[in-house]
């Protein structure tokens, strides 16, 4: 579900900042957050994330833009009266202290009384499945479950907004799946407004309500996990989010509808609705496709003629490199076993296809 018609919670406009670069680490960044919503900020290492985080904790002022909450900007107000809960990649436990008093930290710094602290640290250990736990030291935890008293930790001050920042990079594979959906399930639970930063696309399109992918200090693109996986509004985020063929095409604008040819060969006809704005005849453009929207049939039919340079069974999908008649290259995902996986054979010559729906057209 998409909460991008509710109200703003938090608004950041045009937030900028400067390190002393060659340009912004982060630059005019300008998106909302709605009430209750999981967000993912999602780049590739050095576009931003972290700065625009530390920004949002008050833990770095802006060189310019604002952070609205609340009808108000809150950039010129400290961590601590922001209402935060952060959770960095290293856990940062004390080690020195058990669980319970770890968790119990926040509680202190704001004078809670001991028997309210006490039920507050019980609940969030419960919040995030660590009940029995409290005695206990981080040493004699696993990753997975220091992580989770990090949790603990953030939401027991009962936070407006919680702040995440990379933080299952430092487990192992699997548990990094599980907390996965430990995550979402606690902040499902307890709605707390996330902004959540990851690299991993994966961690991304699993966990997000929605999706703000950043390149450069700049915003790409914000929408749903499935809007931007389907709907990339630029190459970058076609290329970064999933795998994706990009096919260089020229534009004819006949009176028999546009048409995109490569080497001489037509592509599936194009929406002239996905057309970049400005493009004539003649345009120089790029048509993505993803590896499992390519279909094959005999060379005889219509479509690309292509050859078949090598095919790769890798469980769930036969991965199929192609090469069109100018050397231009392509990935095709088949199932095992289909008449298509049949024709995939090394050397043998097909034909390629895919349905308009399946083609994101860019300029070049
Ligand atoms: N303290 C600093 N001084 C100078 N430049 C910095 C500093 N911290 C970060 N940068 C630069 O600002 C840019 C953005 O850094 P940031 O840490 O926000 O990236 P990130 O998206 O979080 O990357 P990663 O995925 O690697 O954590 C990078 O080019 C980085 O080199
Ligand atoms: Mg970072």
């Amino acid at each position: 579900m998409s909460l991008a018609s509710t109200p703003a919670h938090i608004r950041i406009d045009k937030l900028t900042f400067d390190y002393g670069g060659e340009r912004p680490a982060v630059d005019t960044l300008s998106f909302d957050i709605a009430k209750g919503e999981f967000i993912g900020l999602l780049g590739p290492s050095g576009c931003g994330k972290s700065t625009t985080l530390r920004m949002v904790a008050g833990l770095l002022a802006p060189t310019s833009g604002q952070i609205i909450m609340g009808g108000e900007d809150i950039v010129s107000r400290p961590p601590w009266e922001r209402n935060l809960g952060l959770v960095f990649q290293s856990y940062a436990l004390f080690p020195h202290m058990t669980v319970a008093q770890n968790v119990a930290f926040g509680l202190r710094l704001r004078k809670v009384g001991k028997e309210e602290s006490a039920a507050r640290v019980a609940e969030a250990l419960r919040a995030v499945r660590l009940e029995g736990f409290g005695n206990r030291r981080p040493a004699e935890l696993s990753g997975g479950q220091q992580q989770r008293v990090a949790i603990a930790r953030a939401i027991v001050i009962e936070p407006e907004i919680l702040l995440l920042d990379e933080p299952l990079s430092n487990l192992d594979a699997r548990l990094r799946d599980e907390m996965r959906f430990e995550i979402r399930d606690i902040q499902s639970r307890t709605g707390i407004t996330t902004l959540f930063v990851t690299h991993d696309q994966q961690e991304a399109l699993t966990m997000c309500d929605r999706i703000a992918v950043m390149n450069g200090g700049k915003l790409e693109q914000i929408g749903t996990p499935v809007e931007i996986y389907d709907k990339p509004a630029t190459p970058f985020v076609a290329g970064f989010i999933g795998r994706a063929n990009s096919v260089p095409a020229t534009l004819s604008l006949g009176t028999g509808g546009p048409r995109l040819d490569h080497e001489g060969q037509a592509l599936p006809a194009p929406d002239l609705q996905e057309l970049p704005a400005d493009a004539g005849d003649g345009a120089k453009l790029a048509a993505m496709v993803r590896p499992h929207a390519i279909q094959l049939s005999r060379p005889d039919g219509d479509g690309l003629t292509a050859r078949v340079n090598r095919s790769v069974f890798v469980g769930s999908v036969i991965e199929v490199e192609l090469e069109l008649a100018g050397g231009q290259k392509l990935v095709a995902e088949l199932r095992p076993g289909s008449e298509e996986a049949q024709l995939a054979q090394p050397g043998a010559d097909v034909a390629l296809t895919w349905r308009t729906t399946d083609m994101r057209i860019f300029a070049a």
